[in-house]
């Protein structure tokens, strides 16, 4: 089996993050949240991957060859993101007559794909989906099961009144067949080509599609609250590891990289995360928070954030469930006149 994950697209939802990088690279927990899929990949057994690269190749390209990963990973341009079939089209020769497993790269499964990929293995289906219960099934595709609850009877994409509330996760097992399928079908209202009317092909062609439930939670990082709820995610289980020196004082599992310096003024209390060669000093780093490599942090409170790598923050009182960028500076001003002096990029927000 190979697989396909796709770290294509704009990343619209995203921005102003993604004016500047791939939404796929973007750090939950301080690694790429595309790193998350290319490992569930490897511990399936998979070691044939292609990646689906589009308006930032060369990020994506750079950033994944900085792991030595166990796996032959080729990367395939998609160029314009004209939808998730679009990129199984582009990606017809690298797959050739293979089954694989398409994951979407801004997607994060807390228990893996070894039960899905077995459970599909197993079986006789030319399809298996990944469901999971959500409260909000208008944002994704929804499934309708068949009578017997076995296989899909129909997918709809983000419908207004949706049958069910199961959602399909952006994690797909494929037949060759589906190659037949995605050259059947039309653009959608969208103008992409979908990949529930491929799957949808499949079942009206008497194919038959099943699935497996998600029983651990599942994030798809689209929008910055869900960026920051799957930092959450993933802070929860991490284990206290202090690769430093320091006498601040540090409570729970907080996750401290080397070449890090945190001053004895400094509380930091976990679920938390700071990348190599942070600096921080007189500040407090409360739950939920992820801090960068080279990042400064002073005179500050920081908690339930993102906080990416390179940026520095001093005097900045008290920041809470933000995502703050590279290289991003927020500093207190101390000259004449008194005021708030911003010099801020298309599309971003600040909260006063
Ligand atoms: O996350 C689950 C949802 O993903 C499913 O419930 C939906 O059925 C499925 O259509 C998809 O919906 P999204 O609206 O979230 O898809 P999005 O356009 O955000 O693309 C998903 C990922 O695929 C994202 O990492 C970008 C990448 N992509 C997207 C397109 C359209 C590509 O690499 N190429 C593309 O052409």
């Amino acid at each position: 089996m190979k697989a396909l994950i796709l770290s294509g697209g704009y990343g619209t939802r995203l921005r102003p993050l993604t004016y500047s990088q791939q939404k796929q690279l973007i750090p939950v927990a301080n690694k790429p949240v595309l790193f998350y899929a290319i490992e569930d990949v490897i511990e399936a057994g998979i070691h044939e991957i292609g990646i689906i690269v589009g308006p930032n190749k060369e990020q994506v390209i750079e950033t994944v060859k900085s792991v030595d990963w166990d796996a032959n990973i080729e990367f395939i341009y998609q160029g314009e993101p004209k939808g998730l079939a679009h990129a199984i089209l582009v990606a017809r020769d690298y797959l050739g007559n293979d089954d694989f497993v398409m994951y979407l790269g801004d997607n994060i499964l807390r228990e893996g794909i070894v039960r899905h990929k077995e459970h599909f293995e197993k079986s006789d289906y030319d399809a298996s989906i990944l469901l999971c219960e959500v409260p909000n099934p208008q944002q994704f595709g929804v499934a309708e099961l068949s009578e017997d609850g076995k296989t899909i009877k129909r997918l709809i994409e983000k419908p207004k009144h949706p049958p069910s509330n199961l959602a399909l996760v952006g994690i797909y097992f494929f037949r060759p067949i589906i190659h037949e399928a995605v050259r059947h079908i039309k653009p959608s209202w969208r103008n992409e080509l979908e990949i529930t009317d491929a799957i949808q092909w499949l079942i009206d062609n008497g194919y038959k599609v099943g699935w497996t439930k998600v029983t651990g939670w599942w994030k798809d990082t689209g929008k910055p609250e869900d960026l920051l709820e799957a930092n959450r995610l993933v802070l929860d289980e991490i284990e206290r590891e202090i690769k430093v020196e320091t006498r601040a004082k540090i409570i729970g599992r907080v996750k401290i990289e080397e070449g890090a310096k945190i001053d004895e003024n400094t509380i930091i209390k976990g679920p938390a995360v700071i990348g190599r060669n942070a600096v921080i000093r007189n500040a407090y780093i409360g739950p939920y928070t992820s801090v960068g490599n080279n990042v400064v942090i002073e005179d500050t409170e920081v908690e339930d954030s993102i906080i990416m790598d390179g940026s520095v923050i001093i005097g900045a009182g008290r920041i809470i469930e933000s995502i703050i960028g590279k290289e991003v500076r927020i500093v207190r001003g101390d000259g004449h006149p008194l005021g708030r002096r911003l010099i801020v990029g298309d599309k971003s927000q600040l909260t006063l």
